[in-house]
């Protein structure tokens, strides 16, 4: 019994109070204290926590502490097993040895098997140094893992100290990566590599701190202002979220009637079609409760996507924002955009889309940029997906950002526009100058020529009711209406089923 204990608490010292003492003083809090705010209480079962490195150079076989600094197990959170893992900083600055890395794997593999999720809390100086290539082949262990595991079990990775080097590429492959503000930062090279080969100055933060890679790089989704703020968000992320590919997210109870109509609705999208409006606000107007939880709020603006739920079910949005480079789409927000849509369509969580797109952002940075591939790869999603999907055309619909944004013929399977929608292959202004350029060029007033063919260009071709006469539109509603018809159009698709042709996979143009 002393043995049990003695190995336990040894285990649980990490290492070492003056450590610990580093860590807290840091803004950091430790492995267990990180676990323990994550999990509901009580319900942390470790395992490994005997488990030791079998390194024999550089004077390791001195320095050997219980469970090796990794922290791993399962729990649940709001009730459903969760698996984790926390790297423990103060224990070999949270390196990974081989016998860690299989720590790791074994949870892993667990999570596989009984379908949960795994949630990776990282805060590591990466691979152990004194392990060499065994370090090197546990890492690779684990993102073999990761890759096999992503769309079939969800993975969040948390950020929550340094992570630099190749480790960095385990949180890249899972589906949604926390950073924590101040504390975190993630770069394959760090400043000082940089300064030697670049000549550039970087400081840390700037170049892989939370902010960078929340707003800049898109590599983050979340960014947390401390630790306890990060843990809360996992759990309620993970309240959106089914356990696995075969299970369903969770139904959860509302108060919000299924056919509450919103008056003011009606007056959010602006009559002048060339003003912004805040697209959240209608998001925020249709949703139970009001609750929209966004992800990757900070990058590529000009979309919106996050979970929601509506009638108790959980769903994915998607929504092009006219208050941000007038809701084009360029290359991060098509990549954004097609991220979020494959995993709604892994997971069984339907998506919804509300569509004000003036079409793909011109220029020569886009274009060289590859916005070609890049925005291919929204529309290889949406094509993709087999999960109910529901569109509502709110205003702009233009050129092959109408086909890309959910449209009836790349299988979605209720359209809906608001009657100010705009369905088009251009723009009213655009259309008009190249179709009756010659008419302008010879008009005695060309303004007062080009005003009457716009208007006639937006009610012979712009108008939803030509797409609805089409069929391409399934009605147009009024926007007050949107919350109790996307209920009935979700519970109407509620057994939904659709495959695509066997294959091995498909191309996604990378
Ligand atoms: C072994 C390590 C370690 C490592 C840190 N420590 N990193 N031990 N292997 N990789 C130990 C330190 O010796 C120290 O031990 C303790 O952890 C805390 O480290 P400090 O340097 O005192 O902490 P700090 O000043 O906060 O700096 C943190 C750090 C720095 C920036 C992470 O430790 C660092 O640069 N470490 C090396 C990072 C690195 O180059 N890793 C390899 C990356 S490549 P004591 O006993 O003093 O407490 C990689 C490849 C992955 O990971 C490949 C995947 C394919």
């Amino acid at each position: 019994m002393d043995e049990v204990r003695r190995r336990h608490q040894a285990a649980d010292s990490g290492g070492g109070p003056e450590r610990l003492a580093r860590q807290h003083a840091e803004g950091k809090m430790t492995a267990r204290e990180r676990i323990s705010l994550l999990l509901d209480e009580n319900s942390f079962e470790e395992m490994d926590k005997l488990v030791r490195h079998r390194c024999r150079d550089f004077g390791m076989e001195n320095q050997v502490v219980d469970g090796d600094g990794f922290v791993t197990g399962y729990g649940s959170i709001h009730g459903r097993l969760v698996y984790v893992f926390a790297q423990d900083f103060t224990v070999f600055g949270g390196s990974l040895s081989e016998a860690n890395a299989r720590k790791i794997c074994k949870i892993m593999d667990l999570a596989l098997q009984n379908g949960a999720p795994v949630i990776g809390l990282n805060d590591s100086g990466g691979a152990r140094i004194q392990e060499g290539v065994v370090s090197l082949g546990g890492y690779a262990d684990i993102f073999l893992r990761n890759t096999l595991a992503s769309g079939v079990i969800p993975q969040i990775s948390a950020i929550m100290g340094p992570c630099a080097g190749g480790a960095v590429y385990s949180p890249a492959i899972t589906d949604f990566t926390f950073m924590v503000e101040s504390t975190s930062y993630m770069f394959v090279t760090g400043p000082d590599v940089i300064r030697t080969v670049t000549h550039e100055d970087v400081s840390k933060e700037e170049l892989g701190g939370g902010m960078t890679h929340n707003s800049k790089s898109g590599v983050a989704h979340f960014l947390a202002a401390d630790d306890a703020d990060c843990l809360r968000r996992i759990r309620k992320l993970l309240s959106y979220l089914p356990q696995n590919n075969l299970d369903d997210p969770p139904r959860r109870s509302t108060q919000d009637p299924v056919d509450r109509a919103d008056p003011q609705l009606d007056t959010i999208v602006p009559v002048e079609s060339n003003q912004p409006y805040d697209i959240k606000n209608i998001i925020l107007r249709v949703v139970d409760d009001g609750v929209f939880f966004e992800v990757q709020e900070h990058f590529a603006r000009n979309i919106v996507v996050g979970f929601a739920h509506l009638d108790g079910r959980s769903v994915g949005v998607v929504a092009n924002q006219p208050a941000h480079l007038a809701g084009c789409l360029d290359i991060n927000s098509s990549v954004k955009g097609a991220r979020f849509v494959r995993f709604c369509d892994a997971f069984n969580i339907p998506v919804i889309t509300f569509e004000d797109v003036p079409g793909f952002l011109p220029g020569t940075d886009q274009e060289f940029g590859g916005i070609i591939r890049h925005g291919a790869k929204l529309l290889y999603a949406y094509a993709e997906a087999t999960v109910p999907k529901i569109t509502v055309i709110t205003r702009k619909a233009y050129g092959g950002a109408y086909c890309v944004m959910g449209s009836k013929h790349i299988r979605t399977d209720v359209n809906l526009a608001y009657p100010s929608a705009e369905i088009a292959v251009m723009g009213a202004e655009g259309a008009v100058n190249i179709v009756y350029r010659r008419e302008l060029a010879s008009a005695t007033d060309p303004d007062a020529v080009r005003k009457q063919k716009i208007e006639e260009f937006r009610d012979r071709f712009a108008s939803p009711f030509i797409a609805a006469e089409f069929g391409f539109i399934d009605d147009v509603i009024e926007p007050r209406e949107t919350r109790p018809r996307l209920i009935r159009a979700l519970r109407m698709l509620e057994n939904k089923t659709a495959s695509s042709p066997r294959k091995k996979h498909g191309n996604i143009p990378l």
